[in-house]
């Protein structure tokens, strides 16, 4: 830089936080007939652990990835994530979600799969924004996945013997693929870097449902603000829907998606340094909490 150059804007460059991504997610869902009651469903837009939303902004200041580009991919990353539990629990019959009576017994049914609807078309729209990149179209493609295994868990594999590598590819299509979209969205490219963080970001996901599948099976009632056992009582086909035994090469098979995840990161050090970070300072504590 040359020593006169003017002095540059130290907003533009200071890093994302997820404060930035709610602020994202409320601005989109104001511009909707919501807005008189925004605060009331502020549980269900912004009120979760932010997980996905955490991956794109700790790896995507490691990529050289826009900054407005990595707020609206974690906005949009996590309404998707949200309409998924507004659905998810009318599907399972949840009745705590964060710490508080779940939006259908709340309000209803219909309401919880409205809002849903809502939060989707919104978090695509806040995607299509973005010139530069095809994110909207991504978003989609991963969150099919998404539903996909979730239709399949609901209607196809219901009531049926678990079997490994069925439990797997729908642990990973269910959660691994927001994982993989939010991976991806912070490499801010098309190249193999990306589609190498998009693996990496299937494996962290496979752990995580995997991990709370475990949980769902532990016997305990209460965990994470959301009750258990739904899916066991529902003959719902998990990854823990196993035997004891079974239950133990989940455990290795956790561990083992970490530590692959971090390895396949090698050729790009401060990538990996901001996985490994995301993986000890945000996600890990948490698959630990819920395998415990
Ligand atoms: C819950 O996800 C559903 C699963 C995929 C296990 P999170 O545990 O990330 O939910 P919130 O957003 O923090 O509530
Ligand atoms: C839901 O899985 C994952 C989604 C893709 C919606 P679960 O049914 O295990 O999630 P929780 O345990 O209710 O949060
Ligand atoms: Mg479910
Ligand atoms: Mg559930
Ligand atoms: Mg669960």
């Amino acid at each position: 830089m040359k020593a006169d150059a003017p002095p540059i804007k130290t907003s533009s460059l200071t890093s994302a936080t997820l404060s930035d991504v709610r602020d994202r997610m409320f601005e989109s869902l104001r511009a909707s007939s919501l807005a008189p009651m925004i605060n009331e469903i502020s549980r269900a837009i912004g009120g979760g652990k932010m997980l996905r939303a955490q991956l794109i902004l700790t790896v995507g200041s490691s990529t050289g990835a826009q900054r407005e580009d990595l707020v609206r991919a974690a906005a949009a990353v996590e309404m998707v994530h949200a309409a998924s539990l507004l659905h998810d629990d009318v599907v399972d019959g949840g009745m705590l979600r964060r710490g508080a009576p779940t939006f259908w017994q709340e309000k209803s049914v219909s309401g919880a799969i409205l809002l849903g609807d809502l939060m989707v078309c919104k978090a695509v729209q806040l995607l299509e924004e973005i010139e530069s990149r095809r994110l909207g179209g991504m978003l989609v493609r991963f969150a099919s996945e998404m539903c996909d295994a979730e239709v399949e868990q609901e209607l196809i594999t219901r009531g049926i013997p678990g079997d490994w590598e069925k439990s797997i590819s729908m642990v990973r299509r269910k959660t691994g693929s927001l994982f993989a979209f939010a991976a991806s969205a912070a490499d801010g490219t098309n190249g193999q870097r990306a589609d190498v963080l998009t693996e990496a970001g299937y494996q962290i996901g496979t752990a995580f449902q995997m991990a709370d599948d475990l949980m769902d099976a532990s016997g305990k009632t209460e965990c994470d603000g959301k009750d258990l056992g739904q899916d066991t009582a529902r003959g719902k086909l998990t990854s823990a829907s196993a035997t004891d035994a079974e239950k133990d090469r989940i455990r290795h098979y956790i561990l083992e998606l970490e530590k692959n995840s971090i390895e396949m990161l090698a050729p790009w050090p401060p990538v990996q340094t901001a996985w490994k970070q995301y993986l000890k300072v945000h996600i890990g504590p948490v698959i630990s909490k819920f395998m415990s």
